[in-house]
């Protein structure tokens, strides 16, 4: 498993790297100043636009063409500094350039943190369908400074915060707890270092906790989809939608479907519903809900016959039902 080194302190950074290797770094322009502090010394840096469109083949393409001009070879080692998509580029390219070179991350935002840094999946899409080329390889480290997180636009803040709820929702209702208490509701800038630490420290162990146990997504990793069924479809349905706001209606959607089946207290789906508004997210899906099935159908979480569905129990504890397609309704 990758190590995760939290630390404030840059010049830890620089000791993350192998002695005697030369060093390609791939950075988001928008982290460039802090790409500076850090005084990392790099043989090739490139510069990329973070979003979406990075996560596309012609992006890799342009890239491999600077590596090959380079002489980058598998005695390289790859550092990627960004969000979710520049982590999800950079650990792509590592693991299929040459076969396969070593990398380390430093995610920049608070999805990048908690979520897309951690566990090895990395990938693009290709076209219009989502994260569809990817693989399971994990980065050598991941070095995390969350003051980061304070350059941060409000909007990805929100976004990165309703994974941090996931995680909360399906095992530990003491993190959910301490998100209702210390974290929404509250203007993220003035959050005091010990709680955006404790708020990224929690959410990291969660995630690694579950994907220790289950690597390959055969079980108990299904958890971390909470939410996400309900999202992709709506995010299929609307693209200009943010991730952040699609998990956070398709969590509330997941939960108001365990009310109906008699799985989950009314409250405790109450609950989550305000906690996500507090921090900032939508709740609502404004359609009749069977507008999405036909995207549902299309999820590559799908398997021939039936789908996976995290359900909550109770805060704090998921369960996943297995969905027969033919009688799946919502
Ligand atoms: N591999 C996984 O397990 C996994 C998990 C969750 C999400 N993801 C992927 O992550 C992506 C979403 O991640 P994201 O929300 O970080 O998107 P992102 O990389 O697009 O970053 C969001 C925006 O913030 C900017 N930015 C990055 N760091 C910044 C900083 N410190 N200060 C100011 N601006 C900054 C970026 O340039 C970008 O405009 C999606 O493509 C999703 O599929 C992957
Ligand atoms: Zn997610």
């Amino acid at each position: 498993m990758s190590r995760i080194c939290f630390s404030r302190n840059l010049k830890e950074l620089a000791d993350l790297l192998p002695e005697g290797k030369q060093v390609v770094v791939l950075y988001d322009k928008a982290v460039s100043e802090w790409v500076k502090k850090t005084g990392l010394p790099a043989d090739l840096s490139i510069g990329l636009e973070g979003g979406e469109t990075l996560k596309q083949w012609d992006a890799v393409a342009r890239v491999v063409d600077r590596f090959m001009n380079a002489a980058v070879d598998r005695s390289w080692f790859l550092v990627g500094i960004g969000g979710g998509t520049v982590c999800d580029f950079a650990g792509f390219l590592a693991s299929i350039y040459m076969r396969g070179i070593s990398f380390g991350f430093v995610p920049t935002t608070l999805i990048a943190q908690v979520d897309a840094a951690l566990g090895g999946k990395n990938g693009i899409h290709f076209g219009s369908y989502k994260n569809i080329l990817g693989c399971i390889v994990q980065p050598a480290w991941i070095f995390c400074d969350p003051d980061l997180l304070r350059s941060l636009p409000l909007r990805e803040f929100r976004c990165g915060l309703a994974e941090c709820v996931k995680h909360g929702a399906i095992v530990s209702e003491p993190y959910f707890r301490f998100i209702e208490e210390e974290v929404a509701g509250y203007d993220p800038a003035e959050l005091p270092d010990a709680t955006l630490d404790r708020l990224v420290r929690d959410s990291q162990q969660i995630k690694m906790d579950i994907v220790e146990k289950d690597l390959y997504e055969q079980g108990e990793r299904r958890a971390l989809n909470f939410g996400h069924t309900f999202g992709h479809a709506m995010a299929a349905e609307e693209p200009s939608l943010s991730h952040g706001q699609v998990v956070s209606k398709g969590m509330v959607m997941a939960s108001r479907l365990a009310v109906r089946k008699g799985l989950l207290e009314k409250a405790e789906c109450e609950r989550l519903e305000k906690v996500l508004a507090r921090c900032g997210l939508e709740t609502e899906y404004p359609y009749p809900e069977n507008r999405l099935l036909p995207y549902i159908l299309h999820d590559k979480k799908r398997q021939t016959n039936y789908i996976w569905l995290v359900l909550l129990r109770r805060i704090g504890q998921y369960m996943i039902v297995k969905e027969p397609v033919d009688s799946f309704g919502l």
